[in-house]
């Protein structure tokens, strides 16, 4: 299991990077990416499955954009891009990025719903899929597929549904986050590991499935796919 968070030096210096301009500015992205950063394996389990390439990383639901910053602190100095359709949360990721200095780093309000941007290279889709209808799930897996290079690496972090007490708490706790207003959309449909597998297969990819949740309730799950 990869489990390991952030260096605790590490999430302070990103979190800053989210600071308001001014002391009276809303320090809610602060807050939120220094406890992410500090409490979720997310970032590290992600960056420690791209360090083997050199291939170009395309963010599908970049969010606020905090891979950018995991790949930077830990060295890997890929070309890196990020689409999300929340144009508030892209704001917030270019201030962000451009205040902690990161270099080769690029963000752009695109709805994945009308749009999947041109690439070759690596692709990453971090807790995006549980989120959206199956029709667009499946549309962003055979964009996210197609857009994988030879010596691209396609990383996936989602909730499966596999039937576990975890699977069952992960369902209630999303949910829960949308009533709360934390996120702009409820869970639809978590995807099935199977069903995923077949689909790498067919695309000619071999993929490896890692719990991916350390000390979370969630049934986080990190899906690693190549050619
Ligand atoms: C739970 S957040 C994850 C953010 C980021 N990947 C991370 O792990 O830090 C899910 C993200 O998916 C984005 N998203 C949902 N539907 C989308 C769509 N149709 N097009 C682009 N982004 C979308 C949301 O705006 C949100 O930022």
């Amino acid at each position: 299991m990869t489990d390991a968070t952030l260096p605790p030096a590490d999430a302070l210096r990103i979190a800053r990077a989210f600071l308001p301009p001014r002391w009276y500015g809303n320090r809610y992205h602060y807050y939120y990416s220094r406890a992410k950063l500090r409490s979720d394996p997310l970032y590290p389990g992600v960056v420690e499955a791209l360090r083997g390439s050199r291939a170009a990383v395309l963010d599908l639901g970049c969010g606020i954009g905090l891979l950018a910053h995991a790949l930077r602190a830990a060295g890997v100095e890929v070309a890196y891009r990020g689409v999300d359709n929340d144009a508030p949360k892209i704001a917030q990721a270019r201030q962000a990025a451009a205040r902690a200095g990161l270099r080769d780093v690029a963000f752009e309000v695109i709805d994945l719903a009308d749009a999947m941007p041109a690439h070759s290279g690596s692709v990453t889709v971090l807790d995006v899929l549980q989120f959206v209808p199956p029709e667009a799930q499946d549309a962003i897996l055979d964009a996210a597929i197609a857009r994988i290079a030879d010596d691209g690496i396609l990383v996936i972090r989602t909730g499966l549904d596999d039937g576990s007490t975890r699977a069952r708490t992960t369902r209630r706790i999303d949910a829960f986050s949308r009533v709360m207003g934390w996120m702009n959309t409820g869970p639809k449909r978590y995807p099935d590991a199977d069903a995923l597998r077949a689909r790498f297969e067919a695309a000619g990819l071999r993929s490896t499935f890692t719990p991916l949740y350390g000390n979370t309730p969630f049934n986080n799950w990190r899906i690693v796919a190549a050619r």
